[in-house]
């Protein structure tokens, strides 16, 4: 017999409450919005098929019909695709549970399950192999942050058994480790089936902790390839640079030997510096002596001459002045910000929105 270990199956949570990257991009849900060129849900589909994965439910909830005219079928990337649409969001244990019937997996089969806002260089080979070496009945990849407050803490024991799952912990006696829930699970599939049906389950809150009640067997696998989770504009911004540099690998991203990627039909003056894995989308144009460092610059928007952008995010049509200087901060999908304006620190203008020339400055005039 052949010991491959391989997942054929997958379940790609894509759904929630999704709004807090707003005004990031109010036209489009987060895994849809472009990182290194392509929607970024590509990339996590791109890395399981790579993985040896040929089907992915997608278990959405939130503006779920943007993301079946895009992907289709999957034949495109060599995937099957199926989505499934929660009627209110069920949690992310109960979205796993509402695509149980799409799994064609048998009971003791390993069922690969992804949070939709991680990018990661995970192995998946290696934590299916955890996972059948552990015989456990969920294996859980896990990795060291130096804040884990707004993760899920998971201690382990010294053979990577799980000891305890600890959802957003609140109190400093709650931080025993500082190995969190990375968002990627090997579920034995009867597990999956064994989750209530048709109400909001918290596979952190709930499920694990109470697997884990009854002396079922969870299994951590400590990585610490690269991994970030994109729930906000900044880490967004990050990904999409660390995409381009190389530092996030990806399947979807051609060239990672480059200092910026500029997509088709996009223009950019021939003086204007792009760096630190800046993205320039299509129809974007980018003015004679703009200086542009880490950050994404979505289809169609327009930067003007000598503007500064750093670790920015600039909204699909939205439009910089000259001489404006926009650091780490984001510009919703359609908004015009003027000539001469300084945006810093988080700064966020919304979609659509105007400010007009000279109108907001951070550093002082001395
Ligand atoms: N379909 C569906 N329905 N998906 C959901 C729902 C739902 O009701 N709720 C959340 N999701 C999806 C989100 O779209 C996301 O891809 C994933 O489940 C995790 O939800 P988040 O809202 O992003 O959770 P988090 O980032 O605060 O915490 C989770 O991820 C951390 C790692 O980034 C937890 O799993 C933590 O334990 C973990 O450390
Ligand atoms: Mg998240």
């Amino acid at each position: 017999m052949t010991e491959a270990v391989r997942a054929t199956e997958a379940i790609l949570l894509v759904g929630g409450k999704g709004t807090r990257l707003r005004p990031l991009t109010a036209r489009t849900p987060k895994p849809m919005v472009p990182a290194a060129g392509v929607p970024f849900l590509t990339h996590q589909l791109e890395r399981a098929r790579a993985a040896g994965v040929e089907r992915i439910v997608l278990a959405t909830s939130y503006l779920a019909e943007v993301f079946e005219p895009y992907f289709g079928d999957g034949s495109r990337l060599g995937l099957q695709l199926e989505y499934v649409t929660e009627r209110e969001p069920l949690g992310t244990g109960g979205a796993i549970r509402h695509v149980a019937d799409r799994l064609r997996s048998a009971p003791q089969d390993p069922v690969l399950v992804f949070n939709g806002d991680i990018l990661t260089g995970l192995d998946i080979r290696s934590l299916l192999a955890a996972h059948r070496n552990s015989g456990a009945d969920v294996t859980l990849h896990l990795t060291r942050v130096a804040d884990p407050r707004a993760f899920g803490l998971v201690p382990t024991d010294p053979d990577g058994r799980v000891t305890a799952f600890l959802e957003k912990p609140q109190t400093p006696q709650e931080i025993v480790t500082d190995q969190i829930n990375a968002g990627a699970y090997v579920f034995r599939r009867a597990v999956i089936d064994s989750i209530p049906a048709d109400r909001p389950v918290s596979v952190e809150r709930e499920t694990f902790p109470g697997l884990l009640a009854a002396g079922r067997h969870l299994h951590g696998m400590v990585d610490s390839t690269y991994w970030l989770d994109l729930g906000t504009p900044q880490a967004f911004v990050r990904g999409s640079a660390d995409l381009v540099l190389g530092l996030a690998p990806s399947p979807a991203v051609p060239d990672t030997t480059a200092d910026a990627l500029v997509l088709p039909g996009a223009h950019v003056a021939a003086d204007a510096k792009l760096s630190g894995g800046t993205v320039v989308g299509a129809g974007a144009r980018i003015g004679a002596g703009a200086r542009v460092h880490g950050s994404a610059v979505l289809d169609g928007a327009v930067i003007e001459e000598d503007a500064v952008l750093r670790d920015s995010f600039i909204g699909a049509g939205a439009r910089v002045g000259a001489r404006t200087v926009v650091r780490d901060a984001v510009i919703g999908d359609g908004a015009r910000v003027g000539a001469d304006n300084e945006l810093c620190s988080g700064a966020r203008v919304w979609c659509d929105a105007e400010l007009p020339p000279a109108a907001l400055r951070f550093s002082s005039d001395q």
